[in-house]
């Protein structure tokens, strides 16, 4: 009898995810004696009745690796511990379906388990290693927010839209003599703002970690109007905010959902530079989820095929309760727990920073 694998892509998507599975399923192929599935929409189709499974073949799987998205679906919402249940007055609770889930594994003879996702689903992978599962977690998120990785694939990816955009907004600004604001993913991490500010060559940069004084700003704006350069671009993160105020999101009531979802930090510093006076014309751009779709650079594709390598060969060493992390130049196995633990924040004093403000770019403290 061969050994059964499952695969699971859990939280928001990100370019790489196919290679990772593809990894995974041509890693098994060479080992022989697996099979691996996948369960669709992370663990729903394990959880729904009747299981929607998908066979991970290598013919199924070849070629993916250039594609975006998952092959077999994602959800950031519910999952095993909070799955939502309609009542039987129309109200919606949420009630803890792991152990059902680690029932229907065992129903379905799976021997290991790999949860590809980000921070919330490698929450999951921890509760259900401590009830026995064998689990395997690989980090992903545009947002490079775990702090167990030097890097998350999916984030250069989102870093290249991201400088596009700035190079594309540098020329109509120029044209046109306005202040462009370009609103970037990164709730808690301004990663992909302050990298798509340096390679794109903004002139201010907000990021949740250095909270902003609109004085700051414009005074940043009104200096390029001093040296005759009539336009200014800003990147600011979804999860800035100003000293004096809080993140922008709107509250989300949806069961299983995200409590918040965040989005507006563009908006408001638009119209707070308005209304401050700001002496050139201003507009917003929202990047949001063009970030995450489409198909993975080179660098993310590789950093996927390699955790998905070592992921196998978690699996192969019954190295239950790790997760696979990129430490430079190695791929190294963490416990699930420990990663999970800390975010990766960007440090203010770290060379990143010191690299933006030694090209003269504001991050509006
Ligand atoms: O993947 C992380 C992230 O991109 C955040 O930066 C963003 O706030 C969130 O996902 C949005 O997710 P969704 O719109 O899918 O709920």
């Amino acid at each position: 009898m061969p050994k059964r694998l499952l695969l699971a892509t859990g939280g928001g998507d990100c370019p790489g995810l196919n290679a990772v599975i593809r990894a995974i399923v041509k890693r098994a192929a060479r080992e022989g004696g697996w099979e691996v599935i996948g369960s669709t929409d992370a663990f729903n189709g394990i959880l729904t009745e009747p299981m929607h499974l998908v066979d991970l073949t290598e013919e199924k799987v070849a070629g993916i690796h250039v594609q975006g998205g998952t092959i077999i679906g994602t959800t950031n919402k519910g999952g095993p511990f909070a799955w939502p249940v309609t009542n039987p007055d129309g109200s919606v609770s949420e009630v803890d379906r792991s152990d059902d889930l680690l029932n229907r594994l065992r129903y379905q003879h799976i021997d290991a388990v790999i949860n590809i996702g980000g921070e919330g689903s490698q929450t999951i992978s921890q509760k259900l290693f401590e009830k026995g599962c064998p689990i395997i977690g690989v980090p992903k998120t545009i947002d490079n927010d775990l702090s167990a990785t030097d890097f998350t694939f999916g984030f250069q990816t989102a870093v290249e839209v991201a400088t596009d955009a700035v190079d594309k907004l540098v020329t109509t600004a120029a044209s046109h003599h306005r202040v462009l604001i370009l609103e970037v993913m990164g709730r808690y991490a301004g990663w992909i703002a302050l990298h798509a500010a340096i390679a794109g060559g903004a002139e201010v940069c907000l990021i949740p970690e250095i909270p902003y004084k609109l004085s700051s700003v414009l005074a940043a704006i009104e200096r390029r109007i001093e040296i005759g350069k009539g336009f200014a671009i800003i990147v600011i993160a979804e999860g800035a905010h100003p000293v004096d105020g809080e993140m922008t999101y709107v509250t989300c009531e949806e069961p299983g959902a995200m409590p918040i979802h965040l989005g507006g930090a563009g908006l408001r510093l638009s119209a707070q530079l308005k209304a401050a006076g700001c002496p050139i014309e201003i507009r917003e751009t929202i990047l949001g989820h063009l970030q995450r779709g489409g198909r993975p650079n080179s660098f993310d594709r590789i950093l996927a095929s390699q955790f998905g390598i070592k992921a196998f060969e978690l699996v192969l060493k019954k190295q239950w309760g790790h997760m696979v992390a990129y430490r430079h130049p190695d791929i190294v196995a963490v416990p699930i727990k420990e990663a999970i633990e800390h975010y990766n924040f960007i440090d203010p004093q770290s060379n990143l920073v010191q690299t933006a403000r030694g090209l003269g770019i504001s991050l509006g403290d």
